[in-house]
């Protein structure tokens, strides 16, 4: 990898805290750093040198899987950070900043290769972008990145101005587009699942998949974050992105498609695919949910709308499920099911394939209902694919099958998202990140569901914290004769 500087807008934030500083400090335990690397945390705080490194070591205590024990290796990894005071509207600071930065790269003889990462407010990314261009920060002989978090706009107009903005000053080549979804382990695994095991090659037909479903559930509420929440709704904060990302990933598999790589065209196709929803069809295919008051996991909360910082009034959704086809000829007649909620009653993301019995007719349940086999694909908490054969009823007796999935066999190891995603920004491999058209092709198919929210098409559902959701999501999958599974 080339030697480079990595440039922390946000270095005194919270992202930073739990998430950058411990995954900088896992790929250098793994070796996986340039040899030579320099770290520039910039803030608005008056931090010192030594005050910023203080923070980041603590963060590692706190946050970081692996123990910072070592501290011949902790102070080695330290050693690559300075802080710089940077207000990010001051074209004189950033000045100030590009003369740090070269003098640093004089100093470990290293190349201009410049990696700016925005773990800032998406209010201040175009105003940092136009700076690093005005600055001449980024006008060096290396190459120069741009490593931004979402949301990426709030609805389709705002992310084409933000880009437009962004692309005076990046290309959209050297734009890296975190979706920490696209970081986890098993949604990278994705991409090659059906060709990793005979059986799932096998069964991956569209003669036998019967529906898809794709839950990312969670237990938390709104937490310390009304103020961006409660104009977000869950569809912003996770259907558009991350939701949307888990099936572009898994639709890209066309079996009898034999293009090679780029994995990132194919799922432009599957957008370009997606029927799309107009407004007015929106409520029979889209449930809008807000949470009330419940108890999650034995512990009793309180209503969204009682939550600190939330308008008592507000029609926020804390739930989306909907309905999609891929217009496709391998996809057409295939269902997908999407949803998300925030104080659900437990925490999981996974994707369950439900497959039609082609051969023999299903065998009856007590109930009369079918007994069809599932994959399951556990994304976390935990991974693993399994496969269920002759899925019953709650309780009732089945055979589970794990499909081996190449991951370190020490669970705890499995690298997280923002490790996988800063590796490969740092060594210039795009796979992994949100391309523009990925984005613009999600807002696009997500607008008239904004705008029907934003008319009240679409009723706003209630239901109990703790559960799993509005009863119309289970009814959205009823009126095709199926149902979610492993919903406890
Ligand atoms: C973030 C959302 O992008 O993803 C949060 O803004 C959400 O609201 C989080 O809690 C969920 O991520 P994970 O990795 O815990 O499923």
């Amino acid at each position: 990898m080339e030697s480079s500087t990595f440039i922390l807008f946000g270095a005194t934030g919270d992202l930073a805290k739990r998430k950058i500083y411990p995954a900088l400090y896992h790929l250098f335990v793994e070796q996986k750093l340039p040899p030579t690397f320099s770290l520039i945390g910039l803030g608005r705080r008056e931090w010192s040198d030594e005050l910023f490194r203080a923070n980041v070591k603590q963060s590692l205590l706190q946050f970081s899987r692996r123990e910072a024990k070592d501290p011949a290796l902790l102070n080695a990894f330290l050693r690559a950070f300075r802080y710089c005071i940077l207000d990010a509207g001051h074209i004189e600071d950033y000045r100030k900043l590009l003369r740090l930065i070269e003098q640093r790269e004089a100093e470990l003889g290293l190349s201009p290769n410049r990696l700016f990462y925005l773990s800032v407010g998406p209010e201040f990314f175009d105003t940092i972008a136009a700076n690093i261009r005005e600055s001449g920060l980024g006008s060096a002989d290396g190459w120069k990145r741009l490593v931004i978090e979402k949301p990426f706009g709030h609805d389709l107009q705002s992310a084409r101005d933000l880009n437009r903005k962004l692309n005076q000053a990046f290309e959209e080549h050297e734009i890296f587009r975190i979706d920490h979804y696209l970081g986890k382990p098993m949604v990278q695994k994705l991409e090659v699942l059906h060709q990793t095991d005979p059986v799932l090659r096998e069964l991956w037909t569209n003669r036998r998949i019967a529906n898809v479903q794709i839950t990312a559930n969670e237990t938390v509420g709104v937490e310390e974050r009304a103020g961006y929440y409660d104009h977000a709704g869950a569809v912003r904060d996770m259907f558009q992105n991350h939701m949307l990302q888990l099936l572009m990933m898994l639709a890209v598999h066309f079996p009898n498609d034999n293009t090679s790589g780029n994995a990132r065209l194919k799922k432009k196709k599957v957008m370009e695919v997606l029927e799309p929803l107009q407004k007015q069809e929106a409520s029979a295919n889209v449930i809008r949910g807000q949470y009330k008051e419940g108890s999650v996991q034995g512990k009793p909360v309180t209503a969204y709308t009682s939550e600190p910082g939330i308008d008592h009034a507000s029609m926020n959704d804390t739930f989306i499920a909907a309905k999609l086809r891929i217009d496709d000829s391998f996809w057409g007649e295939t269902p997908f099911y999407i949803r998300t909620g925030k104080r659900m009653r437990e925490k999981s993301t996974r994707i369950v394939i439900e497959f039609k019995d082609t051969e023999t007719p299903a065998s009856p349940t007590k109930d009369g209902s079918r007994a069809p086999n599932l994959l399951v694909i556990e994304i976390g908490p935990g991974e693993g694919i399994t496969l269920h054969f002759d899925k019953k009823r709650p309780g009732q007796k089945e055979q589970v099958i794990p499909i081996p999935v190449d991951f370190p066999a020490n669970g705890d190891d499995v690298p997280e998202a923002y490790e996988n995603l800063i590796f490969d920004a740092l060594r210039g491999d795009p796979a992994f990140f949100a391309h523009w058209d990925e984005v613009e092709l999600s807002w696009k198919w997500v607008q008239p569901i904004l705008e029907a929210f934003e008319e009240n098409l679409v009723p706003l559902r209630p239901y109990a914290a703790g559960t799993y959701g509005p009863v119309e999501s289970d009814k959205l999958l009823a009126e095709d004769g199926f149902h979610w599974w492993l919903d406890a």
